[in-house]
């Protein structure tokens, strides 16, 4: 990261109304936006916040919805997107200098175990990074005083919290799946030789997203819960095409039961 990049974090947590002080924060995936609908929340453009990335991709809005207790992002920035590594997880740390200590993040993924089916919430209890990079490569971000809010080498063995996917467990109307996400870059689907891959190191998902960000969200201390959203079987796992508007589609049909755990989830933190 950039020797200014915390001063960053902070011009940007500093635009952000004290009256907010969020504990949670919800990132929410493609075509799951319609999550925040009918919350009240209060909404905050991003563009109305110094520093924050626009993203470019259909399916994604660009608001932070606040209310007292809760943050949450319609709109996430992709490293296939063309924004650097650091912009993708500049949201985690300005979340995290307003008081964030809960991050739920949910994604819409390829289903590679075939016990799955489109349409399932998968909560993701490990992950596979596939994307040949990582958020912290350069110098470790620093404040004024050289002080670092995380360690240069730092734990990943339990970046998703497992007391987080038992509340989600708790709270949820069926047994789900719990599952291993691979992150590729994209934005090309994977190619069926790649899925077999997975699979035989032990992926159950895959998508393009979520994995700099809990990396991020595991530096500064953050307990993580990971949501994907099964919305297509991966490459060569059926014959069908891969295609966004699909993924989209099948994203909107889990999005009631999606909410509802959210919410459930959001009263008890
Ligand atoms: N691969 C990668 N990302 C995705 C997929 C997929 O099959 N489905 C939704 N996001």
């Amino acid at each position: 990261m950039k020797a200014d990049y915390m001063q960053r974090v902070q011009k940007a947590a500093a635009a952000i109304p004290a009256k907010f002080r969020p504990q949670t924060a919800v990132i929410l995936g493609s075509g799951l936006s319609g999550i925040v609908s009918g919350l009240g929340y209060e909404e905050l453009p991003y563009a109305s916040i110094p520093e924050f990335p626009q993203p470019t991709v259909h399916g994604h809005k660009s608001t932070l919805y606040l209310s007292e207790r809760n943050a949450i992002m319609a709109g996430r920035f992709h490293y296939y997107e063309g924004h650097p590594m650091d912009n993708v997880v500049l949201p985690i740390f300005i979340l995290h200098a307003i008081g964030v200590r809960n991050l739920i993040l949910t994604n819409a993924a390829g289903a590679v175990n075939r016990n799955y089916k489109p349409g399932d919430l998968v909560l993701i209890k490990d992950h596979i990074n596939l994307m040949g990079t990582n958020p912290f490569i350069g110098p470790n971000p620093s404040y004024a005083d050289g002080s670092t809010p995380g360690q240069r080498f730092f734990d990943a063995g339990s970046i998703y919290t497992p007391e987080l996917r038992k509340l989600a467990q708790a709270n949820s109307s069926h047994p789900l799946h719990e599952g291993v996400y691979t992150a590729f870059t994209g934005p090309s689907y994977e190619t069926p030789a790649e899925i077999r891959m997975v699979g035989a190191m032990g992926g159950d998902l895959v998508g393009m997203s979520t994995v700099p960000e809990a990396i991020a969200a595991r530096y500064l201390g953050m307990r993580v819960l990971g949501i994907s959203c099964a919305t297509n079987m991966a490459a060569g796992i059926s014959d069908e095409t891969l295609d966004h508007a699909e993924v989209l589609e099948v994203g909107k049909r889990a999005e009631a039961e999606l909410k509802q755990l959210i919410l459930k989830i959001l009263e008890q933190l």
